[in-house]
């Protein structure tokens, strides 16, 4: 009889044991949670709470697509770990009574300078099924000031996403140089003719997906249709298909970024592709630093957009503070969306919190008052 009672005393009082992969510890009890089963949103108080809720109630599959990185995942870490390294510097004797944290992206203002991607066709067919967002969280976006960029695979038509916004939101679109000839003059066609106002263009996937081992244990890799023969000549053809501004996405070197601003773009993204591209590859606070040492005129004459591990408002901050003018998240909204609409919200919410807090510690009124001033990449050493 006792070790009867002792069995069913240890399963009621088990709950979820997660493996938390090392994020950081700021107390979530998952004693209370049911595998599989979605926590409150109310119980989500950062970012990464709330990628431990998708991991809890996704199919082990589907948390895969989401979360896996190229090779051993050392770019995938860093891109988490290098915000670490930056120190900020706060400034007393400023008056912070009126903070602002809405910014300027190109002609349009946004509430926050975050941009948040939309997830890719199996995980979002999945997510839906769990719990089905009641809109495409494009409109959850424009209800909190985040530009919305869906990508070119996410489950629903480019024409749906354009109708499901707020009336007035600006939108931009993501794509990638097809090998198909057709089907690349044919999705700008129907992304020009759905009112989206600029592409970002993927350019760091020069033909092939990274090795992901992660996902290959579910999913064997396949041909990905991109180009593999995207040189100089091809992206002035490209740009020659459209009159939308194109931003080339996944620039990782300043020499890129250079020849983008001598080509005459307006913006370009930086980014590793969330480390699911090529392993190794800098971090963006990396490539921001080296920019600013090796071509700085890249900040004046160009946008600067930057993504890779944001889940605090202080990384958003660094990378503010570093020339970018805007930030991409890709992951968090994708784990949010397991609550739908109310999920990519509250994520938005709490970003904004974390960043409008920190710029008051800091003495900074206004995002784009940020500069190198505020931080100290010493230990970054790149
Ligand atoms: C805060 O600043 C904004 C923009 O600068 C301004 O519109 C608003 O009136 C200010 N609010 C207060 C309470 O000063
Ligand atoms: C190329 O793209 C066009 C337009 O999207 C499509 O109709 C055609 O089937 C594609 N061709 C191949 C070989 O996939
Ligand atoms: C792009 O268009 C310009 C102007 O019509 C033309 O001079 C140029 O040769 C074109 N470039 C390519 C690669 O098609
Ligand atoms: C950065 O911002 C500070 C505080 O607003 C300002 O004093 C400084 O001149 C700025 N530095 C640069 C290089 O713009």
């Amino acid at each position: 009889m006792h070790p009867l009672l002792l069995l069913f005393t240890a399963n009621v009082a088990l709950g979820v044991t997660l493996d938390t992969e090392g994020l950081p510890d700021t107390g979530l009890d998952t004693s209370g949670w049911t595998k599989g089963a979605l926590p409150p949103l109310a119980d989500m108080f950062d970012l990464n709470d709330m990628q431990l809720a998708a991991k809890n109630v996704l199919p082990a599959k589907y948390y895969a697509s989401y979360r896996t990185g190229a090779l051993n995942e050392y770019t995938y870490r860093a891109n988490l770990e290098v915000y670490a390294k930056v120190r900020l510097n706060g400034f007393s004797f400023r008056d912070v009574s009126n903070v602002s944290t809405s910014a300027l992206l190109g002609q349009q203002s946004w509430a926050t300078p975050f941009r948040s991607r939309s997830s890719s066709r199996r995980p979002r067919r999945q997510v839906t099924r769990t719990r089905p967002p009641k809109r495409p969280s494009r409109a959850a976006a424009g209800s909190a000031g985040i530009l919305y960029v869906p990508s070119i695979s996410s489950t629903l038509p480019i024409e749906a996403i354009a109708a499901a916004g707020r009336a007035g939101q600006v939108m931009f679109h993501q794509m990638y140089v097809w090998a198909n000839h057709s089907r690349v003059v044919d999705e700008l066609a129907r992304i020009e003719a759905a009112g989206f106002k600029a592409l970002f263009v993927t350019v760091d996937n020069t033909g092939i997906a990274g090795v992901r081992t992660r996902s290959m244990r579910y999913t064997p890799g396949s041909d990905t249709g991109h180009a593999a023969n995207f040189d100089l000549h091809a992206l002035a053809a490209f740009r020659n298909l459209t009159t939308l501004p194109i931003v080339p996405k996944g620039i990782k070197t300043w020499q890129d970024a250079r020849t983008c601003l001598r080509l005459g773009f307006r913006a370009v993204y930086v980014s590793n592709h969330g480390g699911r591209v090529l392993d190794g590859a800098p971090t963006a606070v990396e490539v921001l630093v080296d920019i600013q040492k090796h071509a700085p005129e890249v900040f004046a004459g160009m946008e600067v957009y930057a993504d890779g591990g944001v889940r605090r408002g202080t990384d958003a901050l660094i990378l503010l503070a570093l020339g970018a003018r805007a930030v991409g998240l890709g992951r968090p909204p994708m784990f949010a969306n397991v609550w739908g609409e109310a999920g990519v919200s509250r994520m938005a919410a709490l970003l904004a919190r974390e960043l409008g807090t920190s710029m008051q510690l800091m003495g900074v009124r206004d995002v784009r008052e940020l500069n190198g001033s505020y931080v100290n990449t010493n230990a970054v050493g790149y």
